[in-house]
């Protein structure tokens, strides 16, 4: 097994939201729904959404532009560029793109997709490349469009995304290790619950040869089914992460979850004994901006001067898969 040798440190974070909002006052001229319902029910007022001529791409490069400056490096001293999203400009990937528009000419750079927990995942993935000693500055981005693949017809659904995008900048570094502990999980079977699903039409070739041609529908989501299983399996998983980095819940600075719901985020802080004044929330700004939320509200923490230097923070992302994870990190950024 390779020798674990490279700290981390998590040493700048940017982000980026598009100019365009909507209220919850306009979506109730367009779906049977209300400010008062909207607002009780998940804590969302506002929602930023991406303008014809905003890509993700370029949302992504100018969430990433402030995390490489707070951390004080050159986009070439980067090594690794991962893109968590579900809705790149390109199926095969928006990361490359990133990169080119960044300046990043030394990076490998990837999309990673886990929907909610597309950031916690990549975070910890670039982190091990650097633990190993392969890589020296990682930039993780979390980013999504979630606009273009809602029903705007659906009030189920279209009251609660946003789009956006936060980036964080990761270091080795030979003394300490910022990241304390990480737990990830997957449950295939709970698939259903939430989908933004292929659909394709049957077309035949020449000789009886068939394939399917299509583009993806729009998002599904099983809310209440969603919703029981954030509630149960996010402190699960904070709590095994903490096992891991051998610290207690007391000793946690800051506690900043996917933003999906205020009452999601309310009861996981119940359930772990969290008080609420170490909570960090922006939902009812961005509503829920999928793998950007965590880095988004993150980057507004350190930018308001909340989280300092040494501060311990605790990550929790989860959404579709359905998947679920936490990261523990020391902000490092001195
Ligand atoms: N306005 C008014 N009424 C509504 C609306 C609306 N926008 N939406 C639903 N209702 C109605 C329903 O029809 C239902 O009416 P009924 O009782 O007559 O049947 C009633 O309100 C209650 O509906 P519920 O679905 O039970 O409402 P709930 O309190 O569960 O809130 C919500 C729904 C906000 C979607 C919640 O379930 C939730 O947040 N779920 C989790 C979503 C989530 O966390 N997703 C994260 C992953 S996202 C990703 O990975 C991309």
């Amino acid at each position: 097994m390779t020798q674990l040798n490279k700290g981390v440190a998590i040493m700048g974070s940017g982000s980026a939201t598009p100019a365009q909002v909507l209220l919850n006052q306009d979506l109730s001229k367009m779906v049977d729904t209300s400010d008062e319902w909207i607002k009780t029910r998940t804590g969302i007022r506002r929602r930023h959404l991406a303008s014809p001529t905003e890509s993700l791409s370029q949302l992504c490069a100018r969430a990433s532009k402030k995390a490489i400056a707070m951390a004080g490096i050159n986009p070439r001293d980067l090594d690794l560029l991962i893109l968590a999203t579900s809705t790149p400009d390109d199926l095969f990937g928006s990361a490359s793109k990133v990169q080119s528009l960044i300046g990043a000419s030394r990076a490998v750079a990837f999309d990673l997709t886990a929907a909610c927990s597309g950031f916690v995942f990549s975070l910890i993935t670039a982190c091990q490349f650097i633990r190993t000693g392969i890589y020296q500055n990682a930039l993780v981005i979390g980013g999504d469009i979630l606009s273009r693949w809602v029903d705007w017809s659906d009030r189920s659904t279209c009251i609660l995304f946003g789009d956006g995008a936060g980036a964080v900048v990761c270091q080795g570094i030979e003394e300490g290790n910022g990241l304390l502990g990480f737990e990830m999980r997957s449950d295939g079977t709970q698939n259903t619950s939430l989908n933004l699903a292929y659909q394709g039409e049957t077309q035949n070739l020449v000789n009886g040869q068939r394939i399917t041609q299509g583009g993806f529908s729009h998002i599904t989501m099983n809310g209440r089914e969603v919703y029981r299983f954030a509630v149960n399996k996010v402190p699960e998983v904070i709590e095994k992460a903490l096992f891991r980095a051998s610290i207690t819940t007391e000793q946690i600075d800051w506690l900043i979850l996917h933003q999906a719901n205020q009452r999601i985020i309310d009861a996981v802080a119940e359930r772990l004994n969290i008080p609420s004044w170490k909570v960090i929330s922006n939902l009812s700004e961005y509503g829920n901006t999928s793998a950007a939320s965590i880095p988004i509200a993150m980057d507004e923490a350190v930018r308001q001067g909340k989280i300092r230097a040494g501060d311990t923070v605790v990550t929790s992302g989860f959404g579709a898969g359905l998947t679920w994870g936490a990261a523990i990190f020391r902000w490092s950024n001195y």
